[in-house]
């Protein structure tokens, strides 16, 4: 498929910088749209390469229909990736479920408006798959059929954690799509990606190490000593795979109206993550915590080898995953400690 210049939202997040890089990569034009305009110019003054190829849009507020109006006007694809993705809320329904839905509604919508726009690549999430009431034996292995069962009542409910409503806020987010495509029938079609816990280095800006999202502070929590954390599931992905799974998912015309669930085909836990640690980094061996083996979850699988199949992306070990993160923030974490 033709695409030459492509808006990508949370362009200045974890996943979002990372697709930009790819596309920049390939020669393709950029347009980034953030909440702020100074991240945005941090990422451009980091890429002087790419001046002419790279522009930011501020969207303050992309809940708002009509936001992107402006900012979908000439670029012949989208990839969505804003979302909220934290799990420090107070109002799960107001932080995380609304905006989410909200945010994929108001793309589509002005997208629908602009002949321009062939595709749009919309990153979901495992999370929106996962069935926590599904247990093995007998073994099974997910794939992109499988949807998380959470009702919108449970995903809202007062008692319900961030966590469980972050589920909810993915699995709303994409049915919403889904559902726009098939009662507006607008001229593009759609590419949603559920990924599991994504990890790796960071492109975007981050002043500290304390600013590392939150896939990404799990393991640094690791490296600065505390108890490890459980793993809920033990997939996961790189986040330089996961941003070509993106680009592919948009260039391959072959794909449209197709779900994938990219993930690397090696389980992992947080054990493993410290042992890696204490392997590779000198400081590491005193400071990381030997505890209890957790062991990687291996009773079902998930399905990561169509997007090898059909996206043509392989997967890199999580040995280079965690090694390149975490040098990556020991390195920024001595700088904050000096200053
Ligand atoms: N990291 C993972 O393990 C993982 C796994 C599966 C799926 N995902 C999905 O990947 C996407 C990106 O997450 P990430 O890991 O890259 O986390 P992140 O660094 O926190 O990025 C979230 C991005 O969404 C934007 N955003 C959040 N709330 C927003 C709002 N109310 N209005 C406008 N923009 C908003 C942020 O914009 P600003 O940059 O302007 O603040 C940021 O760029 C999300 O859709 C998430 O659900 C993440």
């Amino acid at each position: 498929m033709e695409v030459s210049y492509v808006l990508v939202t949370g362009a200045t997040g974890f996943i979002g910088a990372h697709v930009v890089d790819e596309l920049l990569r390939r020669g393709l034009k950029v347009r980034g749209a953030t909440r702020s305009m100074l991240k945005g110019k941090a990422m451009l003054e980091a890429r002087p390469n790419f001046a002419s190829k790279l522009d930011f849009v501020q969207i303050e507020d992309f809940e708002k229909m009509g936001v992107f109006d402006e900012a979908v006007k000439g670029v012949d694809a989208v990839i969505h990736v804003a979302s909220p993705f934290t799990y420090n809320t107070t109002n799960n329904e107001k932080e995380l479920i609304i905006p989410a839905i909200n945010g994929v509604r108001s793309i589509l919508q002005a997208a629908a408006k602009t002949p321009s726009v062939k595709r749009i690549a919309l990153t979901s999430s495992f999370a929106a798959v996962l069935d926590v009431n599904r247990k093995a034996p007998p073994y099974f292995t997910y794939t992109a059929k499988d949807w998380n069962p959470l009702t919108y009542e449970e995903a809202i409910s007062p008692i319900t954690n961030a966590v469980v409503a972050y589920r909810g806020s993915k699995k709303f987010a994409e049915l919403a799509a889904w559902s726009f495509i098939e009662d507006e029938k607008p001229s593009f079609d759609i590419v949603t990606l559920c990924p599991p816990m994504t990890f790796g280095p960071v492109v975007h800006p981050m002043p500290k190490v304390e600013d590392l999202n939150e896939s990404n502070a799990m393991l640094w929590s690791i490296a600065k000593g505390e108890k490890l954390p459980v793993a809920r599931v033990p997939f996961w992905i790189d986040v330089r795979d996961l941003a070509m799974v993106h680009v592919e998912a948009l260039v391959r015309k072959e794909v449209g109206n197709r779900r994938f669930v990219p993930a690397s085909p090696e389980r992992f836990s947080y054990s493993m993550a410290a042992e890696i640690m204490r392997n590779e980094f000198e400081w590491a061996r005193e400071r990381v915590r030997v505890e209890e083996e957790q062991k990687a979850d291996d009773s079902h699988g998930l399905d990561g080898e169509e997007v090898t199949r059909e996206l043509g992306v392989r997967y890199r070990s999580f040995r280079e995953t965690v090694v390149d993160l975490v040098a990556q923030a020991w390195e920024l974490s001595k700088k904050t400690d000096e200053s």
